[in-house]
């Protein structure tokens, strides 16, 4: 008997749209602009290591367990939290995973359009030729006039929040479903065409050197905290974009396999475009790789700007990223618009219009911690700084520590076995041990080490 609830959104036309609308979702600027930069940061090769121990081991199995709630449901985060705990007849705060996915997906969407524009204008300002022969300080100049001034920030925010909107809007089929299999193949080419140019052009080695080689001395805790955000951050993980792209699954793909290939490819895109980077950067003399948040702003356009092939590479680089951010943001709006259209029972453009404008309001916040607002400050932080912080290195982690606990120990072995029939019982066995054990304690473990660590350096 097919006890398998029917999705009233529609679902993907293949394992292989689901893939490419996972991947699409977990390939972003947190793997274009924050893995670069965070690594940068953090010292380079110990840190990347720590990053992919964090996504096998504690990523990937979260991941598939996120899925397979959305998949058992059919339903938004909140609804399939809500039957996952009827289901399993367990407690009902249970269901407040569901909540606060959906609100951190809100919160990041919120400061994820921001950033966005600014790779939208970095794409004009590109195309115009205006990198060309930039001098370091002029670079400092390009980003400081953008980022202080709000109207241009708004400007490039509402765009690409009218981009999400439309596909949302459209619909799982043809909206999300569509647009993914033309952005994804189109990502992965611009990918490979870059890393090519950047490998005849720029400084590989250094770029491999300082990738892959080995500083223990770098890892601390902080550093840690950090790798394990930022491998929750860019799976999206613990946010309900994958639950609600779970939940869309064909019925017959392998859960297991599936999440696997996205965090192969998740990892891969950020190898590869970190790679890429790092080549242009160091094959520029006078710029740095930690340079925080302004790689991709201020570095990488000097580089672009004084390399020969530089206007080509920057074009593509900065179209590369709109189109990464596109294809993440889209995942990061559709559980609460499914939620609305399930709850409150109204159209699909309705509910995707009243959120984007939801989200924009809060976006504002972060555009104005740029510049009006960005004195105010509290523990450190700005608004955008604090929703960062807050979002992937406080409820990502806890919203995971959630999922890994709810689906390890609470949810029952049948309903659990019902979406993992292609699993031989030695990998199911594997998997729950990861998901029981090994996650919730690396997450709480790293979680509170992270936060005294970082508190203590206030
Ligand atoms: N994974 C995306 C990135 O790496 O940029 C960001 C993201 C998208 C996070 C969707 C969370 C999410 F639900």
């Amino acid at each position: 008997m097919d006890i398998q609830p029917k999705s009233v959104h529609g679902i993907w036309s293949s394992r292989w749209t689901f893939i490419l609308a996972a991947t699409g979702s977990a390939v972003g600027l947190g793997n274009l602009w924050k893995f670069p930069y965070v690594a940068g940061t953090f010292g380079g090769g110990a840190f990347v290591l720590i990053y992919l121990v964090c996504i096998l081991l504690i990523g990937v199995p979260v991941m598939m367990a996120e899925v397979l709630l959305g998949r058992a449901a059919r339903k938004s985060p909140i609804n399939a939290m809500h039957h996952a705990v009827v289901a399993s007849e367990s407690r009902s705060a249970w269901r407040y995973i569901g909540w606060v996915g959906i609100s951190s997906a809100l919160l990041i969407l919120s400061f994820y359009a921001v950033i966005a524009g600014w790779a939208m204008d970095y794409f004009t300002l590109t195309a115009r030729g205006a990198l060309s022969e930039v001098s370091g300080d002029d670079a400092v100049l390009l980003f400081s006039n953008l980022v202080s001034n709000p109207l241009r920030l708004v400007l490039w925010q509402s765009t690409f929040l009218v981009l999400c909107f439309l596909v949302v809007a459209a619909g799982v089929q043809r909206g999300l479903g569509r647009v993914i299999t033309v952005l994804m193949p189109m990502l992965f080419l611009l990918l490979i065409v870059m890393m090519l140019l950047a490998v005849m052009k720029g400084d590989f080695y250094s770029a491999w050197t300082f990738l892959f080689a080995f500083n223990v001395d770098s890892i601390t805790w902080r550093a840690v905290l950090e790798a394990m955000g930022l491998a929750f951050f860019t799976l999206s993980i613990g946010m309900g974009a994958i639950m609600a792209y779970g939940a869309y699954m064909p019925a017959e793909a392998s859960i297991g396999r599936t999440v696997l290939t996205v965090a192969i490819l998740d990892s891969v895109v950020a190898v590869v475009a970190g790679l890429m980077i790092f080549s242009i950067v160091f094959a520029t003399p006078g710029i740095s790789p930690s340079e925080g948040p302004g790689l991709m702003f201020i570095s990488l356009p000097v580089a672009f700007g004084n390399m020969t092939g530089g206007y080509i590479l920057g074009v593509l680089f900065f179209f590369l990223v709109v189109i990464a951010a596109w294809s993440s943001a889209i995942s990061l709006l559709e559980p609460a618009v499914a939620w609305l259209i399930e709850e409150k029972r109204i159209s699909r453009p309705r509910a995707s219009i009243f959120l984007s404008f939801l989200v924009w309001i809060l976006g504002i916040g972060t555009v104005l911690s740029f510049n009006l607002a960005k004195d105010i400050k509290v523990a450190g932080f700005t608004f955008f700084d604090a929703l960062d912080f807050l979002t992937a290195n406080i409820m990502l982690p806890l919203s995971g520590f959630a999922i890994a606990i709810f689906v390890g120990f609470i949810m029952g072995h049948d309903l659990v076995r019902a979406q993992m029939v292609d699993l031989s019982s030695k990998y199911l066995e594997r998997w729950l041990w990861l998901l029981r054990y090994l996650a919730p304690i690396a997450v709480l473990m790293i979680f509170s080490m992270g936060i005294y660590d970082k508190f203590s350096s206030v």
